[in-house]
């Protein structure tokens, strides 16, 4: 922007420089995309995550580089055709610099052809599975990978008595990602998987699968359902008499979902997770991020989703202050690998390898706090990098 003005002061007119001053961000405006479920059954995912990248431009300005930030913010209702279309025309038409969200994995897998065609950056902020950022070398992503958080709940078991488990998922990526890290790292360490349990990502119905589990009488029961599920899980978990027969439930953090849980009631008291992020992490960054975003948002409660979004922008902002204000997707993926910063959710890094993220994992109780239930950290295991991509790269 500034060369701009000074080459309009150095021209012939004051009316120049009383435009250029007028409109100073004409030549530095820069749109970045936003695509999410606004709509339809993914649609906490979206209103979560657009709330929490909105936050960061508030609280960091929209200026970064020399570069005015237009966030353009797009409903796929998680389609990935729409998606997919959505995303063409954000960079065709748009000239994004870079695309930021999609909800779930068929989303991300759709758009990976085009980041790789059109050299664009996208930060995946919320689709989980963990061959995802292998699509395309220009996506990067800052919310998790399924067996990020899987392995430490199967590590967490065989320290905890439990020694027979299913293992009930959504049957899509992230779901499939759970059960089978869940139960290599579980087998493993002398653990015995019954039954192996999916139900479909559009209108489950868990009744069935719960009685096979209740059946079979494990010690326990490994979830993993998609944030905006578990809260119709939980019920049924409860009205199908599975914990008044004795079988614990062990999940992957999207089921005591920050979005969901207190509404949950009493029935989610005591359910051990495995995630990374907790909104109630006790740390300075953490309660100013909660606190800010409850401000923004009539007391709404962030949840994994959301920081993943905030952390998206944060990764976007610090990759063009590192390149100099350069917005090519080459100079910005450069940029994005290597970076390391505190989140509210704790250390975080994006592994300049597999543009992967790598976090502390930490083992949550639900537990009650001043009336509300919250997932409580109780255990961390620090620097966690995706263990399918570390499985491959023989780490
Ligand atoms: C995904 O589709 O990759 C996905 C969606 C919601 C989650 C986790 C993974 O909570």
């Amino acid at each position: 922007m500034r060369s701009a003005v000074r080459r309009l002061v150095a021209g012939v007119s004051l009316a120049a420089v009383a435009f250029a001053v007028a409109a100073p961000a004409l030549a530095d405006d820069v749109n970045v995309g936003l695509v999410l479920p606004m709509t339809g059954p993914q649609q906490s995912t979206g209103k979560q995550e657009a709330a929490a990248a909105k936050l960061f431009m508030q609280l960091h300005g929209v200026t970064v580089a020399g570069h005015t930030i237009h966030l353009l913010l797009k409903d796929d209702g998680a389609a990935p055709d729409v998606s997919k279309r959505l995303s063409q025309d954000l960079i065709a038409n748009d000239h994004a610099i870079a695309l930021l969200g999609y909800g779930i994995t068929p989303d991300a897998l759709a758009v990976a052809p085009l980041a790789t065609e059109a050299k664009t950056p996208v930060i995946v902020t919320a689709a989980a599975t963990a061959m995802i950022t292998e699509k395309s070398p220009y996506i990067a992503r800052t919310s998790f990978t399924l067996p990020q958080a899987s392995v430490p709940m199967a590590d967490w078991a065989l320290k905890n008595g439990i020694k027979k488990v299913d293992t009930l998922v959504t049957d899509y990526g992230p779901g499939i990602d759970a059960e089978t890290w869940f139960a290599k790292e579980f087998q493993k360490g002398g653990g015995a998987v019954g039954n192996r349990l999916r139900v479909p990502l559009k209108n489950p119905d868990f009744a069935p699968v719960l009685q096979r589990v209740k059946d079979g009488k494990p010690d326990a029961v490994f979830v993993f359902v998609p944030s905006g599920f578990g809260a119709a899980f939980m019920k049924q978990f409860v009205d199908r008499g599975l914990a008044a027969a004795g079988i614990k439930l062990i999940a992957t953090g999207d089921v005591t979902d920050d979005d969901q849980l207190d509404s949950m009631g009493d029935p989610a008291l005591g359910v051990v997770t495995t995630h990374h992020y907790s909104a109630d992490h006790d740390s300075p960054e953490n309660k100013a991020f909660v606190a800010a975003f409850a401000k923004a948002n009539g007391g709404m409660r962030p949840n994994f989703m959301a920081v993943a979004a905030y952390d998206g922008m944060d990764l976007l902002y610090r990759a063009l202050a590192k390149a100099g204000g350069k917005t090519d997707g080459d100079s910005l993926m450069a940029a994005i690998k290597g970076q390391a910063w505190t989140s509210p959710r704790g250390p975080i890094s994006i592994d300049p390898a597999t543009r992967d993220i790598v976090q502390t994992i930490y083992v949550r109780k639900v537990e009650k706090k001043d009336g509300h239930l919250f997932n409580v950290e109780f255990q961390s295991i620090p620097a966690v990098k995706d263990p399918y991509k570390a499985a491959k790269a023989g780490q």
